[in-house]
């Protein structure tokens, strides 16, 4: 016999300028954009923007080997420009495991208005961020792994940091927060979808609704009907979505978790509403269906695969280096990574890449380079696996990378877990031409850390002039979820 016992609790969640998630960055291409990040958390900070390139400026990038932390109680400005670039993208923070915890926002790059956009403009745009989600602080997480435990099935997905709606009582308990997204009818809106979970991949689809593929992580693509689409964690993908279905009811808007045994995992289901302005009555009834390879289990490899660039169309375009025959490119390098499950090394539990883990540095190498310290770093990272047996245990790809960007760039795991245990490694691109001078010079406010630390001085301010100034208070928020208990 079970009984089962529902609780509501507080969770702390990381929060900008209050919100969770945090507020929209929404610029247009080769805006400088500003940032002054205020940490009141009780920990180091750090945000990364992956997608924004920082053309020749790592150190802007908020991973740990280009930037020193924001201590607590500190603020710091990042500072850079959102050039010849456009997509929908999402900023986090890239430390401890605290994007489990909220600190993420999306970040939009537009057109100028002089350049075309491939589709007809939009009524509207919609923002929405999946993800897993666990009931445990981020603290108590990462306290999991260090301890060598899996995370386990996650509690739920939230939707633009809301909970399901009740589409079905058995499942889901009255009370729960939801996000409705209200709609004219008749209209094209653009709808940017980011994964921002920690590992679950999420099955995304509207109820009745076309998703009319239009851009993926900066580059327009052939525009391709889908009704479901699977995103991975990290990954941010735009749809249109037009308005034209009868309002005789609202809509599911869902992102469930794929992959898995739906019987476990049914709980793992954001559910979203989709309200017509003119809508004649709330909705119910099941959600629609996910996709169901039970026959065919290449079903999401094929999706992924189908999606290609509009080569003809503005935005980011491939280097012209071979008129996009990527077979006529010559290779100067191959490097073979292989990513296995975590293993014990020096008796605590991680994950490598080639057999090698990340440790956290004391010193961004970056800094470390720039004030000629030895051995922060080793540039001994094995272009092979030390182990090749088996080979592509569990599938492979092959990525052309053209290393046009000077710089020191993270290499590394989307899956946050993964990341945290030490999936992770640096590129260091120099310019060998014109002996690294196209890279920028460190920012004025660059902080100072580990053996480096003596440097550094009192925060002093600088005028910023820029298209775009954004002033982010970084707090722990206390939101109400609901959570579920069941003791046997
Ligand atoms: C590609 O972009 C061009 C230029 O904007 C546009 O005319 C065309 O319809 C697009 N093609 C597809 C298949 O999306
Ligand atoms: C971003 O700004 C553009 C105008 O520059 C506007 O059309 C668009 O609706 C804005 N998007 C969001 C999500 O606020
Ligand atoms: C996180 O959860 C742990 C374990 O439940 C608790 O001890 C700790 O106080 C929590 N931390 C915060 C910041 O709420
Ligand atoms: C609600 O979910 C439960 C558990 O999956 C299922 O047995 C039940 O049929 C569902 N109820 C409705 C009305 O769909
Ligand atoms: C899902 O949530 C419902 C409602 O609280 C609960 O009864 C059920 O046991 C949960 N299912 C799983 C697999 O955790
Ligand atoms: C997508 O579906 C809509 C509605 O069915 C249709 O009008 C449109 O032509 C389709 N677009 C493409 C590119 O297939
Ligand atoms: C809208 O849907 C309702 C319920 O399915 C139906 O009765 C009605 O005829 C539909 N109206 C139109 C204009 O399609
Ligand atoms: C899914 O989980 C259920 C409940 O534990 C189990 O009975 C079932 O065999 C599992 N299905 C698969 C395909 O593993
Ligand atoms: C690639 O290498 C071949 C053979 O060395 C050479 O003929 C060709 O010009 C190179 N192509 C490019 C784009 O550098
Ligand atoms: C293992 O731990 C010891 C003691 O902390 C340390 O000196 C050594 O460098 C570590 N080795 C590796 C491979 O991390
Ligand atoms: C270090 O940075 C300063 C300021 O950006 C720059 O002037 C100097 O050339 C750099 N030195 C090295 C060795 O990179
Ligand atoms: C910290 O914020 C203050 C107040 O906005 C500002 O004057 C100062 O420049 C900031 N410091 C840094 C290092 O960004």
């Amino acid at each position: 016999m079970s009984l089962r016992k529902i609780e509501t609790f507080d969770v702390l969640v990381i929060a900008i300028n209050g919100k969770f998630p945090g507020s929209i960055i929404n610029v247009t291409t080769n805006n400088n954009v500003v940032v002054n990040v205020f940490n009141d958390l009780d920990e180091d900070l750090l945000i990364t923007w992956p997608g924004v390139q920082m053309r020749r400026n790592s150190w802007e990038d908020g991973v740990l080997g280009t930037n020193c932390p924001i201590p607590p109680k500190w603020n710091w400005t990042y500072r850079f420009q959102a050039k010849d670039q456009i997509g929908s993208y999402f900023y986090f923070p890239s430390l401890n495991f605290q994007r489990a915890a909220g600190g993420f926002g999306s970040f939009i790059i537009n057109n100028r208005d002089i350049i075309p956009i491939p589709f007809a403009q939009p009524y509207q745009d919609i923002v929405l961020m999946i993800g897993d989600w666990y009931s445990r602080n981020h603290t108590a997480l990462r306290t999991a792994l260090d301890d060598g435990k899996q995370l386990g099935i996650p509690d739920g997905v939230l939707i633009n940091g809301k909970g399901p709606y009740r589409y079905n009582a058995t499942l889901v308990p009255s009370g729960i927060q939801y996000t409705q997204i209200d709609v004219d009818p008749g209209k094209t809106y653009r709808v940017r979808v980011h994964n921002v979970g920690i590992s679950t991949t999420l099955n995304f689809r509207i109820q009745n609704h076309n998703l009319l593929l239009v851009e993926t992580e900066g580059r327009y693509t052939v525009q391709t009907n889908f009704t479901n689409f699977d995103i991975h964690a990290g990954q941010s993908y735009t749809f249109l979505v037009s308005t034209d279905q009868n309002a005789s009811t609202d809509y599911y808007i869902v992102a469930s978790a794929r992959f898995v045994n739906a019987s476990l995992w049914q709980n793992v289901t954001g559910v979203a509403v989709l309200h017509y302005k003119n809508s004649k009555a709330p909705i119910s009834g099941p959600l629609p269906s996910p996709p169901d390879d039970t026959y065919y289990k290449g079903l999401s490899l094929d999706q992924a695969r189908s999606v290609r660039q509009n080569t003809s169309a503005s935005g980011a375009r491939p280097n012209p280096q071979g008129s996009y025959r990527y077979g006529r490119i010559n290779i100067s390098n191959t490097y073979v990574l292989k990513v296995m499950p975590p293993v014990t090394i020096n008796g605590s539990t991680r994950a490598a890449i080639n057999g090698i883990s990340f440790r956290k540095p004391n010193i961004p190498f970056r800094l470390a380079d720039n004030h000629s310290l030895q051995g922060a770093y080793k540039l001994d990272f094995p272009s092979k696996p030390t182990n090749r047996t088996p080979v592509y245990p569990g599938g492979w790809t092959a990525i052309l990378v053209s290393l046009d960007n000077a710089g020191y760039w993270n290499l590394r795991s989307e899956n946050l877990d993964r990341w945290y245990l030490g999936q992770e490694t640096y590129l260091k691109v120099i310019n060998p031409e014109e002996n690294g001078e196209t890279e920028m010079k460190a920012p004025q406010n660059v902080l100072y850390c580990g053996p480096l630390q003596y440097k550094q001085k009192d925060q002093s301010r600088s005028a910023a002039s820029s298209a775009f100034t954004a002033r982010f208070n970084f707090t722990y928020l206390l939101a109400l979820f609901t959570v579920f208990f069941i003791f046997s």
